[in-house]
């Protein structure tokens, strides 16, 4: 079978598309044929040695799939070949990554695809899905009728975090790059969408949350917490999950003054039963329509070389035109 994988870690070049025998279900794993896989920020990270981890060379990147089950490992008695799942989580703490023809996956990190989802969404739709879920729900105990600000709206956890938090009954506030972005922001279910390039921009905030934000969700890798924590309620959450350099001066005094709390989220440290709550809800949301993940663009996965740039430079470098998910197809 073919794969898109490294044999060190280094730039998107690194990506090359080899044959690789196909891996065989051990005990408590499952067979897929890769219907298709979705690139997320961490996939850069891995392959660049940004974030380290062990993992087996040659490794295939990625972490995110759906296709269909075409053997089970033994003692595999809750999924059936022919049954179509997706996931994520693959690829980190010495798992194999996704981007390949067949995967072989533990089921505790499989859910059902719904018939009427395609595999390209529910691809798109995981890792992104699962983190805003977690953070949403586990981390920040939303509730009906809370306001909730997403700071970066129109990117993939962003579009999950408007679409599920509006689902669950909360009033969104997003911000978002340009008038296209801020347009889907309002689609998804946000009351107001915000250009974050216009000086000021917390001001239209104030104007629909006067006591502030419920719950902030800060997606942007530098954040501004003198103006996140001016913009939280009394007894309000902020979540922080991206920047692993970033060192901003955080604001003690408004702070605890007003008695917030600051939540740091990592979805892939959750444990397989905290993801399995988020992995079936989300197949709840896409089956309802609840939840519909944004495509930027699809390509084969002989292009994951070139999906790596184009995502490390939307992402880090803030460059080029990538509004939604790239997919790929093997
Ligand atoms: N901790 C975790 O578990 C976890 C999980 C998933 C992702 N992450 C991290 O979270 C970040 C977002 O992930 P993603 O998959 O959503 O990435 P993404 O799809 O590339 O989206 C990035 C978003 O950031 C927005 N943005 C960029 N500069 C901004 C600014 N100055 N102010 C406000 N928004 C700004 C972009 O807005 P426009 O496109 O509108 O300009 C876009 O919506 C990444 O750094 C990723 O590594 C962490």
């Amino acid at each position: 079978m073919k794969a898109a994988l490294i044999h060190e870690v280094g730039p998107p070049e690194q990506i090359i598309f080899e044959d690789l025998p196909t891996p065989t279900p051990q005990r408590g794993e499952v067979l897929i044929r890769v219907g298709a896989v979705a690139v997320n920020p961490i996939d850069t990270y891995i392959r660049g040695g940004a974030v380290s981890f062990d993992f087996p060379l040659p490794y295939i990147v990625g972490c995110d799939f759906a296709g269909t089950i075409v053997a089970c490992g033994e003692g595999v008695k809750e999924f059936q070949i022919g049954e179509r799942v997706w996931g994520s989580n693959q690829g980190i703490f010495g798992r194999q990554g996704t981007f390949a023809e067949v995967i072989a996956v533990p089921i505790e990190w499989i859910y059902r695809t719904p018939d009427d989802v395609r595999d390209e969404d529910a691809a798109a739709q995981a890792l992104v899905g699962i983190t805003a879920h977690l953070g949403l729900f586990q981390r920040a105990q939303l509730q009906a009728g809370e306001t909730v600000l997403v700071n970066g709206g129109s990117g993939g956890v962003g579009a999950s975090v408007i679409q599920l938090a509006r689902a669950q009954g909360a009033r969104v506030i997003a911000t978002a790059g340009s008038e296209e972005k801020r347009t889907a922001c309002i689609e998804w279910g946000a009351e107001l969408a915000i250009d974050y390039r216009q000086e000021g921009w917390e001001k239209e905030v104030k104007e629909l949350a006067p006591q502030g934000v419920h719950l902030l969700w800060d997606t942007t890798r530098d954040p501004d917490l003198d103006r996140d924590v001016d913009l939280l309620a009394r007894g309000g959450r902020m979540i922080l999950m991206a920047g692993r350099d970033a060192r901003p001066p955080f604001p003690v005094g408004p702070f605890y003054s007003k008695s917030c709390t600051l939540l740091g989220l990592i979805m892939f440290a959750a444990s397989a039963a905290e993801q399995r709550i988020c992995g079936n809800a989300i197949s709840d949301a896409l089956a309802s329509g609840a939840l519909s993940p944004r495509i930027d663009r699809v390509l084969p996965l002989t292009e994951t070389a070139d999906a790596h740039r184009i995502q490390e430079e939307a992402t880090i470098h803030g460059r080029g035109q990538l509004f939604g998910k790239i997919v790929l197809i093997p």
